[in-house]
């Protein structure tokens, strides 16, 4: 009895010695812990993209606004921790949030299949369509998506709106691949200013934000027509299989469709565009 217990004994002492790291790591804390012990939820967007997110002056101060910013300020009130947010280009959001250095993207992002594979997105909180925005001086040259045709288009690097100025613009098969006549370029602002200087005739990009440099800009014109948005507008991204926090960001957007709060945020965000 005594021969057989004592090895046994050993052996199951060592297997629970080994165990002890690997349980450790087994009990990972989840997305939403990490965010309401740091006391800070950190949103990564690219403030280029008026009314969603853009730069203004708040009391002689810049500070990123739109009615992206708004949602992430209710999503961290509900979680009862403060916001902190972090500018860059678009491009590298879906980086950012897998390598943790974001919890979460409100970036007027589309929910696409490809981006599905590797990033969970929330419900639908806004829908968009697309259009393309030109120089005022063109809006009689440029009155159909055919008249595009042999015009440089700009679309923001990362963006589906590479796609549809390279599939539907430009009647190419893959999106993927390179075309001198479509300018990729990692902020929204930057192609504006190349469609100002002649350097593109046309830049893809959602309505309401065509609209807003639109507006703000008297030498730019939105297109009169749109592709419809096939893919549904846009969602909050987190990092995949952070199920805890995507159910809070969830919850804190049904809340506010219910009270039309988002519909408030939009309109709120218009008018602080027109203060530019
Ligand atoms: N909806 C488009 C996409 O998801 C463009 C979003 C660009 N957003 C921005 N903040 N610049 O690809």
């Amino acid at each position: 009895m005594h021969k057989f217990l004592k090895p046994t004994a050993t052996f199951l002492l060592i297997l629970g010695l080994l165990a002890l790291p690997g349980c450790a790591k087994k009990t990972p804390v989840s997305a939403l812990d990490a965010v309401k012990k740091s006391g800070k939820l950190i949103l990564g967007t690219s403030a280029d993209f008026p009314p969603y997110e853009f730069h203004t002056q708040v009391n002689g101060a810049d500070t990123v606004v739109g009615f992206d910013v708004a949602i992430a300020k209710e999503v961290a009130k509900d979680l009862g921790v403060s916001l902190e947010i972090k500018d860059m280009k678009f491009d590298g959001l879906l980086a950012a949030l897998d390598s943790g250095n974001i919890d979460l993207v409100i970036a007027g992002m589309t929910p696409t299949e490809e981006r599905k594979k590797s990033t969970d997105f929330s419900s639908i909180y806004y829908r968009a369509e697309q259009t393309v925005l030109i120089r005022a001086a063109d809006a009689a040259k440029y009155t159909t998506v055919e008249s595009l045709k042999k015009a440089v288009i700009g679309a923001q690097k990362g963006a589906i709106q590479v796609g549809i100025a390279k599939k539907q613009i430009k009647g190419m098969a893959d999106a993927n691949a390179g075309s001198p006549e479509v300018k990729e370029l990692g902020k929204v602002a930057d192609l504006v200013l190349e469609l100002k200087n002649r350097k593109i005739d046309g830049l893809v990009v959602e309505t309401e934000v065509a609209k807003a440099y639109a507006s703000a800009n008297p030498d730019l014109a939105v297109a009169p027509f749109v592709f419809p948005d096939s893919e549904g507008g846009s969602a909050v991204a987190v990092k995949k299989g952070s199920q805890a926090l995507l159910d809070a960001v969830n919850a804190t957007i049904a809340r506010l469709e219910e009270t039309g709060a988002i519909a408030g945020f939009v309109t709120e965000a218009k008018a602080a565009m027109d203060q530019l």
